[in-house]
């Protein structure tokens, strides 16, 4: 069977000459989840903008079974689901069930199909109450629940989430953890809340300088202090709690 991403070589510099990616090498398998750690400006989010083709650098990237930059864009967008790193880059229209229909209308679904999906997803985020609420007279908190909703109602083969427990209440990132745990899709999950990742993903990588730095099993990753030291990763607790999430 294919692999859900399988990343040679890629390479990302940004129309102003920053290097966003300097050679990127990532075999991800279906069901895997991933958490992707690494400081400010390690080039996650450049990565994460890759995996729909929202950018294309060199090398070769295969993506849910499609070429990233020269397979069916279309399919493509409609087996990868991204939740932004701002949920304001996300939400557009002007109430949050047009929001969350947009992407399952966009597939081609029936109206009845979508009002559906619209109300799983909400439930799964537990926001079926601002359903008809604007999404900018929310928290940003309730927009970050509403923006990952737009992307579970799209039912995606990989789903790419940026920074999705931030600024989340207690409650919240618990909820979120378990309603991610439930998911059986291939997940990439880039955080810096470091437990958040040690509680979900199996396997995390570091990418630091635009590179994979480190690649091998969360908790095993997490124990190593110099490596997280090196590319200024902290845990918030020390090491005990990792190894009781591991
Ligand atoms: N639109 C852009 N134009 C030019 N350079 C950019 C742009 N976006 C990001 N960069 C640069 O590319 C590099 C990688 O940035 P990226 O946003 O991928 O980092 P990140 O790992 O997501 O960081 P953070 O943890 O802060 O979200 C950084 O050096 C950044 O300054
Ligand atoms: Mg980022």
């Amino acid at each position: 069977m294919s692999c859900a991403i399988e990343a040679h070589d890629v390479r990302y510099r940004y129309p102003n000459g920053v290097v966003g990616l300097d050679g990127v090498d990532l075999s991800v398998a279906h069901g895997e989840r991933i958490a992707v750690l690494g400081p400010n400006g390690a080039g996650k989010t450049t990565l994460m903008l890759h995996l729909n083709g929202l950018l294309s650098g060199s090398g070769t990237l295969f993506v849910a079974g499609v070429r990233v930059g020269e397979g069916d864009a279309r399919q493509l967008r409609a087996r990868v689901g991204l939740v932004f790193q701002d949920p304001d880059d996300q939400l557009f229209m002007p109430s949050v069930r047009e929001d969350v229909a947009f992407g399952p209308l966009n597939l081609g679904l029936s109206r009845a199909e979508a009002c559906e999906r619209v109300a799983e997803a909400l439930a799964a985020v537990r926001m079926q109450h601002v359903a008809d609420r604007a999404p900018h007279q929310l928290s940003l908190g309730q927009r970050r629940r509403v923006a990952i909703a737009t992307v579970l109602a799209m039912d995606p083969r990989l789903l790419v989430l940026d920074e999705p427990s931030a600024s989340l209440d207690p409650r919240s990132r618990r909820e979120l953890l378990q309603t991610l745990a439930r998911l059986e899709q291939t997940m990439l999950v880039v955080t810096h809340d470091l437990l958040f990742a040690a509680e979900l993903c199996e396997r995390a990588v570091i990418l630091s300088g635009g590179r994979i730095v480190a690649d091998g099993r969360c908790a095993d990753i997490l124990r190593d202090e110099d490596l997280l030291a090196a590319h200024d990763l902290e845990l918030p607790y020390g090491r005990l709690e990792v190894a009781a999430a591991a």
